[in-house]
């Protein structure tokens, strides 16, 4: 361990920067070897500060080398400056000055992937949240916003594009022929908005015209062999500029945007101002290499980076505590705009049971925090589910609270208001409530409040008085730092069903309706309904109205039949999923103490009427007949027994195959695409339902079915089609499954992404040597330790391995803590993501416990970044 070890700062602490820079003049002189960076930077003492003598402090990082420093053109001698801990202060300074400094990077030894790298053969950026101290020393915080002017100078013929924020203004050549490009972005913005790019690159180009008619010029970059997989993005790309224009009345500001993609990237993508910048997963598509999922994913990807220019670039965050004010309501953003593109309830679907599986999962472990933190050790740690998913929520309530008028007055004033300013979560619920008159005070606690909160509902029907009372108490559980929490205002949905499945007109506080939404404030509340003739049943949290867990004894009964009439589709797939997470909890018992598994499964009837509905939309279908996911049914365990886990999922699913086989196949032909691929919802939604349906008959005994498999794998003319036929013989151990995986690795080997999906496949695969053939993919040409997206391939398909990861003897915990001591030193972002599941070990059964825990502890003992030091201390504690 370290002397010294890193410490957390506090919100509490903030206090505005005491010096501002107005413009940044930066020059690059991009080389293999050292690059040259110089700074201009035109400084003045912060007004706010009243006459200060505080020295200036520049952030900076270990891999800076400062050659020079000058203030107003004087060389600062060596004893008026030093460099302490990454930082250069200055003492004595005017009240406003041009400091000039000169320092020395090596991009292409950057392996942390934050700051100014090389990827392929190009150079790039990633400068969120604090990537810009990695280039030069400057005040690296969001709440500096400057001018930037950006020259860079390089060999033409090695690349002869080179881009950076804002529009190209000057172009030259140097004594030596070297080529200088100026870019200047005349919006200000914080450091962790700066993009630079240069390399050999092609390009597809394409135009916008602006709701007021301005021409915009849109421009995709990707490496030449790629050029022909970025048409999707582009039509994503003005989508998305029409919808913000149409739903949010933002209209984009610059005369040209563009969007790069590289293969070496930490996160998915980042919005750099008018120059995004993203990892080559979120953007490259075709129908040959790209799943349905993936295309979806793309979309909601370059839609989210895009609505970023205002949700985020005009309208910033103050400091990175505030990080899901730009990210929780740029995702809500995103999560709209797909929704309108495609099925709101399918979207809806998808969104919440990502949320309830990831989400709840961290908010019930060491690393819970709020959606606005009061503390971390290291800000990267901090691009959680619970800041953008549980954020997203959190914009989603008020929406519920406010109605679509008053949501989108609150938004008009809240950019009106901010426009250019570094702001809080505060001031964005300021301007909600300013604009719509709704009280949102109780509603704020949201953002301070960690943990998921959980909701206990019962009730009682009066036959005589036709009048039904739903009493509703919350709790949210203690989190690390947080023993007791207050009541939070919740927004419940809840409509009421008669016997057949009818919805019924009720009313409460003087208002009739088939549907209310209950203000739940108080720690217990009731809430009575009158106009009843006879008991209804509950549609409760209809739309998944507020991030919570719910708790209501249903009976099968009430489940089967929300689970064909509710009006509300959400509803309909949640009350599948609850009788299936019934049923699979009476299962784990059962394994658990080591019975003979046995049931009288419901789901049988449930399936067997909706597979015989041909009403439905075949995607939601797909998606009820989708049984929970092991990471879910982890997530609602306590002890979690990931082996018996699995075997109860295999068998219920082994179980309804076998009932319903012929159903499953006759569902699998009569959903078979035949017209030629597109990523649209309908083909989206038969593909889904067949597959889903393959991947059940393909559990029964059926020769017919392994037939299927097989010749769906060979014949598909798209990856959707092909990867899901692939995936279905690896999990249901069919007799061809090994050859399929090899002949799939042949056939796509030149394409990475595709060979991405290849290496997580290979590493999920149940089996008693799953480390072995783990160590084997690591090992393997197309592996590449250097590259985020392989590394998660194989260990993120490794951690999904249960008979892998989860072996009794530990070795799969312990193999994945080496992992993460190689990577703690090169790349620490990626080593601390990789320590999630390590986190859950509190919560395993305890022989699989006390291994886990000795893994952290060895990886405690190593000499770590602060990245890993947090996440590690935190899950110790
Ligand atoms: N702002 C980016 C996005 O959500 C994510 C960048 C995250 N970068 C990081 N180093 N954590 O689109
Ligand atoms: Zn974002």
């Amino acid at each position: 361990m370290k002397e010294s070890q890193p410490s957390a700062i506090y919100l509490k602490d903030y206090t505005a920067p005491p010096f501002l820079i107005d413009k940044t003049e930066l020059s690059f002189d991009l080389d293999e070897s050292t690059t040259v960076v110089t700074s201009r930077l035109h400084m003045r003492r912060n007004p706010v500060f009243g006459a200060s003598t505080v020295p200036l402090v520049l952030d900076g990082g270990p891999d800076v080398k400062l050659i020079g420093v000058a203030m107003d053109d004087y060389e600062l001698p060596q004893e008026e400056y030093r460099v302490v801990d990454d930082q250069l202060i200055i003492t004595a300074t005017a009240d406003s000055f041009v400091l000039t400094c000169e320092t020395l990077i090596e991009p292409q030894n950057n392996t942390r992937l934050e700051g100014l790298y090389r990827s392929s053969s190009m150079f790039c950026t990633q400068c969120e949240a604090e990537g810009f101290r990695h280039i030069t020393y400057y005040l690296d915080r969001p709440d500096v916003m400057s001018v930037f002017t950006t020259t860079i100078i390089a060999d033409e013929t090695r690349y002869p594009v080179m881009l950076s924020n804002g529009n190209e203004v000057e172009r030259g050549k140097t004594d030596e022929g070297k080529t200088v490009v100026v870019w200047h972005d005349p919006f200000p913005k914080p450091a962790y908005l700066f993009a630079l790019v240069a390399g050999d690159l092609a390009v597809k180009n394409d135009v916008f015209i602006t709701q007021s008619q301005r021409e915009v010029t849109l421009q995709i970059f990707t490496e030449s062999h790629n050029i022909d997989k970025v048409d999707y993005a582009m039509e994503a790309l003005k989508r998305s500029m029409r919808w913000d224009e149409e739903t949010y009345g933002r209209e984009y500001d610059l005369d040209i945007f563009m969007i790069v993609a590289v293969d070496d990237f930490n996160m998915g993508a980042m919005e750099n101002k008018g120059l995004n910048i993203f990892n080559s997963s979120c953007l490259l598509a075709s129908p040959e290499t790209t799943t349905d999922d993936a295309y979806l994913r793309v979309e909601a990807i370059v839609a989210h980076e895009y609505f970023h220019n205002w949700s985020g670039n005009r309208v910033t965050c103050r400091d990175w505590f505030q990080l899901s004010l730009k990210e929780g309501f740029t995702v809500f953003r995103d999560q709209t705009f797909s929704a309108d593109m495609h099925s709101a309830t399918v979207k809806r679907v998808e969104d919440v049971s990502f949320l309830r599986t990831a989400q709840f999962a961290e908010d019930a472990g060491p690393m819970a925090h709020p959606v606005r933190p009061a503390s971390f050790i290291e800000i990267s740690n901090f691009y959680t589910l619970t800041v953008y998913e549980k954020g997203a929520e959190i914009v989603r309530m008020i929406h519920t609270l406010l109605g679509e008028e008053k949501f989108r007055a609150g938004s008009d004033l809240y950019f009106d208001r901010h426009d250019g300013q570094a702001v809080t979560c505060d001031d964005f619920v300021a301007a909600m409530q300013d604009a719509s008159g709704v009280d949102l005070s109780q509603f704020k606690r949201w953002y301070s409040q960690a943990g998921t909160p959980k909701l206990s509902v019962t009730d009682a029907f009066d036959q005589a008085l036709g009048k039904y009372c739903v009493t509703i108490k919350q709790d949210t559980p203690a989190t690390p730092g947080q023993p007791t929490k207050l009541p939070l205002h919740i927004p419940v949905r809840i409509g009421l069903l008669d016997a057949n499945g009818q919805s019924l007109s009720s009313s409460l506080d003087g208002a009739t309706s088939e549907e209310h939404v209950l203000h739940l404030t108080d720690a217990e509340q009731s809430f009575e309904f009158t106009g009843l003739a006879t008991r209804p049943v509950p549609s409760l949290l209809r739309g998944f109205s507020a991030p919570v867990k719910l708790d209501y004894n249903y009976s099968s009964q009430d489940l089967l039949l929300l689970m064909s009439s509710d009006s509300d589709g959400f509803n309909r797939w949640s009350a599948a999923q609850q009788l299936a997470v019934n049923e699979l909890s009476q299962l784990i018992t059962q394994a658990i103490k080591g019975e003979t598994l046995a049931i009288e499964s419901q789901l049988v009837h449930g399936f067997k009427a909706l597979l015989a509905d041909a009403s439905l939309d075949p995607a939601m279908v797909a998606l009820v007949l989708t049984l929970p996911n092991q990471a879910y049914l982890s997530e609602i365990s306590t002890p979690i027994y990931p082996a018996e886990i699995k075997q109860a999922r295999v068998y219920l699913k082994t179980l309804l195959a076998e009932a319903l086989s012929a159903d499953f196949e006759r569902i699998y032909q009569q959903h078979r695409v035949t017209e030629e691929y597109q990523a649209v919802a309908e083909d989206i939604a038969h593909r889904s339902l067949k597959n889903v349906a393959l991947s059940y008959w393909a559990e029964a005994s059926s020769e017919r079915a392994q037939q299927a498999v097989f010749e769906q794998f060979s014949t598909a003319d798209n990856m959707t089609d092909q990867f899901a036929a692939l995936s279905i013989a690896v999990h249901s151990q069919h007799n061809q499954a090994a050859d399929m995986l090899a002949a799939f690795y042949e056939q796509w080997k030149t394409e990475p992404l595709v060979v991405n999906k290849w290496l997580m496949l290979s590493a999920s695969q149940d089996n008693a040597n799953a480390l072995s053939i783990v160590k084997g993919l690591m090992a393997h040409p197309a592996f590449d330790l250097k590259n985020p997206n392989k590394v998660r391939s194989v260990l993120g398909g490794f951690g999904q391995n249960v008979a892998g990861f989860h072996k009794e003897d530990g070795s799969g915990y312990q193999f994945l803590a080496d992992q993460i001591i190689v990577l703690n030193k090169r790349n620490p972002q990626i080593a601390s993501r990789l320590c999630t599941p390590l986190t859950r070990w509190k919560k395993l059964k305890p022989e699989l416990s006390a291994k886990m825990k000795s893994e952290l502890e060895r990886i405690l003992a190593e000499d770590l970044s602060k990245d890993v030091y947090e996440v590690i201390t935190k899950s110790l504690a």
